[in-house]
């Protein structure tokens, strides 16, 4: 059974889904593998070492997908791709289930396509595969060098005989993976940090990074839908919003750097920061916005643009940090995909020294991971409204 990697599209995207790691592990359960060429060199992958761990090398991705009965990517086929689908090819990737506009054609070419963002979070089976974990982490850690390096002052605190520098002071909206991971990366930097989430279960993870937990009031009703939610976001009233503003906009307005990852899957990210609040905040402050892709937590952010406001307050808007980190980002992808592919495998097939022919597809909506992942399958959509 042949599994595809076709090249991103180089303007936006530096990531390849399986790398030459990802390859070995595969050929040692028995699939092969073909690479198009080129695909892996934004992330310093050549196609040489793609054909040392065992790939074959393919000069278009049209080709691969000819010959692949699995095809992996990073992002959505383009649509000349997805036209040459055959019944039952795969395609597994991050595809932006919810603004997806392919799915009609992914079903009507009777292709079974895995959306990987859709993976349950708290199955721990499932966790090996996640791949929106595994890249925010990433990029949190990222956003945070981004931040510093469009910021004119340090980060950490230093005595110097020429006068003492402060240190400066961080503010995180949204405390997720991605959120943890740029509070983590501002403490080791020598920042002070404060941050808030709609989940008052943030609240702990928060302090026991050093940060200051900032405290938007919360009526009964909403503590106990917060709670229903298991832990992921809630859609606050228009109370909740107006509190989060005034909190905001008092910890904005003394802050050097802020950044934002609130993002709400299958809908607009959430505005956090108003115009308003820019106003207030000092010449040389950055923001960096890593939901400007998905709309934007703060007013006037453009994805992959740095606005400067004027008043002096910059804005950028990192819609895909990840990609920045391409060589790493690819092979965690990778591990992700890995894990998930060769659950689609026959049980008896996995681990074994099976010829690559012999593998057996074992697809099955009812399992908790595919019926989660699978947006089309034989024919039909499933991706439920939200
Ligand atoms: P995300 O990227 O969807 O959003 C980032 C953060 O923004 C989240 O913490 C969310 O609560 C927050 N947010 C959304 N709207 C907001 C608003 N209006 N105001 C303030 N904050 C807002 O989140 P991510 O990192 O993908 O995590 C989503 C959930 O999944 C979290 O609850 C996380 O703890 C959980 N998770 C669980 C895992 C597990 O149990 N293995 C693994 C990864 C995530």
């Amino acid at each position: 059974m042949k599994i595809g990697v076709i090249s991103a599209d180089s303007t936006t995207e530096s990531r390849v889904a399986l790398t030459p790691d990802a390859v070995k592990k595969l050929r040692r359960h028995g699939f092969e593998v073909v690479v198009q060429s080129g695909a892996g060199l934004a992330a310093y992958y050549t196609d040489d070492s793609y054909q040392t761990a065992g790939a074959d090398i393919a000069s278009s991705s049209a080709e691969v997908v000819e010959q692949s009965q699995i095809i992996t990517t990073i992002s959505d086929l383009p649509a000349e791709l997805t036209e040459t689908l055959k019944p039952k090819q795969i395609v597994v990737g991050m595809l932006d289930p919810y603004r997806n506009t392919q799915l009609e054609t992914y079903a009507t070419k009777g292709a079974t396509v895995f959306a990987m963002e859709l993976l349950p979070r708290t199955l721990s089976r499932a966790q090996n595969m996640d791949v929106l974990s595994s890249q925010a982490n990433l990029a949190g850690y990222k956003a945070v060098l981004l931040a510093a390096n469009e910021y004119s002052r340090p980060f950490p605190m230093f005595m110097t005989s020429a006068g003492t520098v402060k240190p400066a002071k961080v503010v995180i909206l949204g405390v997720g993976v991605a959120g943890l991971q740029a509070i983590a990366t501002a403490k080791r930097l020598g920042a002070v940090v404060e941050a808030s989430d709609l989940r008052p279960s943030a609240r702990e993870q928060v302090e026991s990074l050093g940060g200051k937990w900032l405290d938007v009031p919360m009526s009964e009703e909403e503590a106990q839908k917060a709670k229903a939610t298991g832990g992921y976001a809630w859609t606050p009233s228009e109370q909740y919003m107006k509190d989060q503003a005034a909190v905001v906009d008092k910890a904005l307005s003394g802050a050097d750097i802020v950044i934002t990852t609130a993002q709400i899957p299958g809908r607009d990210a959430p505005r956090l920061v108003h115009k308003t609040t820019l106003d207030k905040m000092k010449a040389g402050s950055v923001l960096i916005d890593m939901a400007a892709g998905t709309g934007g937590n703060v007013e006037g952010a453009v994805a992959e643009q740095t606005i400067t406001t004027d008043n002096g307050v910059r804005i950028v808007g990192a819609a895909n940090i990840p990609s920045m980190l391409a060589a790493q980002s690819s092979d965690l992808y990778a591990n992700n995909l890995v894990n998930f592919i060769t659950t689609l495998i026959a049980e008896d097939d996995a681990n074994t020294d099976a010829a690559p022919n012999q593998l057996a597809l074992h697809l099955d909506m009812e399992d908790e991971i595919q019926g989660a992942l699978a947006v089309t399958h034989e024919g039909q959509v499933r991706l439920a409204k939200r």
